[in-house]
């Protein structure tokens, strides 16, 4: 089927029509003639492959990946950053005109286009692979362009490592992350698996932590020496460089102020709370591993004004509402719970910072908050190359 691509949706796919049905295209631009076959239909629109581009949109530039538009990774190698941080920013505008709200957006570009990812998950499919573009399948690949350097040498190091140690089979998937010059591996496993792990771990050269997870359960299974490092399964957000200055956006409101850092993470945004002259916060936390590495955080500074609260926000958000100026969300990308949306408009709150990786939830919750208003929102590009970005939004009690 031929089409002309006339707008781009909310993943900033191409759309167009197909005998009146819109028509989604991954990696087609606006303006764009182009040959699709479809891969999902629906009864309103269809979801199709991009065969061939038969008049190509002058903004369009060659990918330096050569997974690109196999691989479901990226979104966006096949324009210029300047367009693609546009096409975000006009996602975004649109996500709030839905609600009628149209306040000015900025966009903070990434300092890095490539080659920032601290964490990538693989699966394994005769070899270390990602999802295919479309859904179907895996597309095997020997590095990723936009993970950091260390990374993509680990995973040549560990792909052939399990391919001599004829381990692919055992494995679901592998998660390697880094922190700072630490390299974490873990491996989701069918089944226990002992290796000589030690000696694959003196290829890497570098500080490295091996470990096996095996339904719920994660155990080491070799260290490069003895040191401390973060959980391999806490969450961290994934380039350092604008998870930065995200931070330090957010801890320029926080002097004198006592406030609840809701969806706390491992806590490096509460400490920097506190460094910035936050006067109390309250880091509220559900996962287990998070906690604690906020709890250690808290003992090797001495953070005597961070407290720490393990558990769902919906119920920790309630017990201390009324001893809050300022209130910061950063939930995971379903959003925030009602429960926690009404805590926050029943709080003694005059402020409230809502961080987001998923526009649509977003917009959804600052819909559904009665008694605050935006009037700001700031793109943070944690994510170059994807469809997806971080928000930042300032909003004040009405
Ligand atoms: C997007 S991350 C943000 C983490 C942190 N703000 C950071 O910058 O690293 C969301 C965090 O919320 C936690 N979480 C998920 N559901 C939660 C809930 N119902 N209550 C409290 N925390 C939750 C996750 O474990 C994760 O650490």
């Amino acid at each position: 089927m031929e089409l002309l691509i006339t707008d781009f949706g909310f993943d900033g796919e191409g759309v167009g029509k197909v005998d009146q049905k819109v028509c989604f295209v991954r990696f087609a631009l606006v303006g764009e003639r182009v040959e699709v076959e479809p891969c999902q239909t629906h009864a309103k629109f269809l979801k199709a492959k991009l065969v061939n581009v038969t008049k190509p949109s002058n903004r369009r530039v060659a990918p330096p990946c050569p997974y690109f538009a196999r691989c479901g990774g990226c979104d966006f190698q096949h324009i210029s950053y300047q367009d693609e941080l546009a096409i975000k920013k006009q996602i975004l505008q649109r996500q709030l005109q839905k609600l009628g709200q149209n306040p000015s957006i900025t966009v903070q570009a990434s300092g890095q286009e490539y080659h920032y990812r601290n964490k990538v998950k693989l699966f394994v499919s005769n070899g270390l692979a990602f999802h295919s573009a479309y859904g179907q399948g895996f597309v095997k690949i020997d590095k990723c362009l936009i993970a950091k350097p260390q990374i993509n040498q680990t995973i040549a190091h560990l792909s052939k490592f399990l391919e001599r140690e004829k381990l692919f089979e055992k494995i679901k998937y592998v998660e390697i992350k880094q922190i700072e010059k630490t390299i974490l591996i873990n491996l989701f496993v069918r089944k226990t698996i002992a290796a000589g792990f030690q000696n694959f771990l003196s290829t890497l050269g570098c500080r490295a932590k091996i470990f096996q997870t095996e339904g719920k359960k994660t155990s080491l299974l070799a260290s490069s020496d003895c040191f401390e490092a973060s959980s391999p399964n806490s969450f961290h957000q994934v380039n350092d460089q604008v998870a930065e200055l995200l931070y330090q956006k957010v801890c320029s409101l926080a002097k004198g102020k006592t406030i609840a850092n809701c969806y706390s993470g491992a806590g490096l945004l509460s400490k920097m709370l506190l460094d910035c002259g936050g006067k109390k916060v309250y880091g509220l936390e559900l996962g287990q591993s998070e906690h604690q590495e906020a709890e250690n955080l808290k003992k090797r500074y001495r953070l005597a004004s961070l407290q720490n609260i393990q558990g769902d926000c919906a119920q920790t958000l309630p017990s201390i509402k009324n001893q809050v100026e300022l209130i910061i969300v950063d939930p995971p990308r379903a959003g925030c719970s009602q429960k926690v949306l009404a805590s926050i408009d029943e709080s003694a709150a005059c402020e409230l910072v809502y961080i987001s990786c998923n526009h649509a939830s977003f917009a959804r919750d600052v819909g559904r908050l009665k008694n605050f208003v935006l009037d700001q929102v700031e793109i943070f590009d944690m994510f170059p190359k994807t469809a997806n970005f971080e928000i930042f939004s300032h909003l004040h009690r009405i």
